[in-house]
């Protein structure tokens, strides 16, 4: 899958963003070495501090059904105008989350509804992550 794929495949997890409040809108596509895709949107909550971001709904998503090899996560991101970020970067909560599952090499793909995206890795968008 190229990263302008996994792009694409963000753009669909967005569509079912539960944003309300901010009304930013974030969608994840979360791409196993296997080639499986887990998708992910933001999800929003009245009392705030239970609101969950797109990167880690794809994550716990993976995890959860036994995934733990990763390649990519391809984010994209529009705000309450329907403007798209560019770009979109995964928060600094997620990128601890990734590094708990994610090389260093791992690719995390900024997007955005041009086609047009951003490679970097993790480990340049999270120098000395937290490490027990
Ligand atoms: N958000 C994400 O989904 N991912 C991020 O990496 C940063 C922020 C969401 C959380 C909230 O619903 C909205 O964007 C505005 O902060």
């Amino acid at each position: 899958m190229t990263p302008q794929e996994l792009v694409v495949c963000a753009l669909d997890a967005q569509k079912h963003a539960y944003a309300p409040y901010s009304g930013f809108t974030v969608g994840a596509a979360l791409l196993t070495k296997a080639g499986k895709v887990y998708l992910g949107c933001n999800i929003e909550n009245k009392s705030f501090s239970p609101t969950v971001c797109a990167e880690r709904v794809a994550l716990f998503k993976a995890v959860s059904e036994g995934e733990t090899d990763f390649d990519a996560i391809a984010v994209v991101g529009r705000d309450k105008d329907g403007i798209y970020k560019h770009f979109c970067t995964p928060c600094g909560v997620c990128r601890q989350a990734l590094s708990e599952f994610c090389a260093p090499e791992f690719r995390v793909i900024f997007g955005d509804d041009t086609g047009d995206c951003e490679i970097h890795t993790l480990g340049e968008l999270l120098p000395f992550s937290f490490e027990l």
